[in-house]
C-alpha cells in the first residue's frame, strides 16, 4: 500500500516498576494500521496484547511505567505528547473498547446519558440531535429498541448487550482508530459498526 500509515508503532517497549521488581511486558513490538485496515493481534495469553493497546493510547499510570520506542499516529509520535494532547488524542482520534465492559460503564448513569455526553463533548449538537445519534448508534449496534434500552443502566443490561454499548461509547466520537480488546461476542458486530464509520 503506498499511501502512509495511519498508525505505525515501532519498537514498543513497556516496562512496568513493581514491588517484585520490573516487568518487561511488551519488549519491541512493530505494527503499521493502513487507513480502512483491519488489523488483528494473537498471541496467548499474557504475551502483552492489551498492553500493547493500552500503550498506544498511554493509559497506564506514568509514575510506575515507561514506555520507549515510537507510537506514530497522523504524523506524530504519542509518546512525544503532553497529557493534555493525549487527551484529546483519546477523545477524539483513537477510541478503545475493552474486555470488561462494567470498566467503562458508569454504574449510576444510564446508558443514554453517557452516550450523549460522550457525543455532546466532542460534537457541537443539540440534546435533541444527541438523543437522535444516540439512539442510531444503539440500533447499529444490534441493540433491539433502543429508544427504551436509552433509559436503563449498565447493570440491567446482558453481557452482550453492555458490550454493543460500549461499541457505541467507543464510536460515538467517529475514531480514525478503533482498538477492541477482545470483545469475542461481539467482534461481528464491532466489525459492521466500523465499515459504517
Ligand atoms: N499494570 C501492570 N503491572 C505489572 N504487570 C502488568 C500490568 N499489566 C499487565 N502486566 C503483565 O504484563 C504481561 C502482559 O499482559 P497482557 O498485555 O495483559 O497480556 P494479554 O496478551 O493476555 O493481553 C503479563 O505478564 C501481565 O502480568
Ligand atoms: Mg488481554
Amino acid at each position: 500500500m503506498s499511501r502512509a500509515p495511519l498508525l505505525e508503532v515501532k519498537n514498543l517497549v513497556t516496562t512496568f516498576a513493581t514491588d517484585d521488581g520490573t516487568v518487561h511486558a511488551v519488549d519491541g513490538v512493530s505494527l503499521q494500521i493502513y487507513p480502512e485496515e483491519t488489523v488483528g493481534i494473537v498471541g496467548e495469553s499474557g504475551c502483552g496484547k492489551s498492553v500493547t493497546a493500552e500503550s498506544i493510547l498511554r493509559l497506564f499510570d506514568e509514575t510506575t511505567t515507561r514506555y520507549d520506542g515510537e507510537i506514530r499516529f497522523a504524523g506524530q509520535d504519542l509518546l512525544q505528547l503532553s497529557e493534555e494532547k493525549m487527551r484529546a488524542v483519546r477523545g477524539n482520534d483513537i477510541s478503545i473498547i475493552f474486555q470488561d465492559p462494567m470498566s467503562s460503564l458508569n454504574p449510576v448513569y444510564t446508558i443514554g446519558d453517557q452516550i450523549m455526553e460522550a457525543i455532546t463533548l466532542h460534537q457541537q449538537v443539540s440534546s435533541r440531535q444527541a438523543r437522535d445519534r444516540a439512539v442510531e448508534l444503539l440500533r447499529l449496534t444490534g441493540i433491539s429498541d433502543p429508544e427504551k434500552r436509552l433509559r436503563t443502566y449498565p447493570h440491567e443490561l446482558s453481557g452482550g448487550m453492555r458490550q454493543r454499548v460500549m461499541i457505541a461509547l467507543a464510536l460515538s466520537c467517529e475514531p480514525q482508530l478503533l482498538i477492541a480488546d477482545e470483545p469475542t461476542t461481539a467482534l461481528d458486530v464491532t466489525i459492521q459498526a466500523r465499515s459504517w464509520s
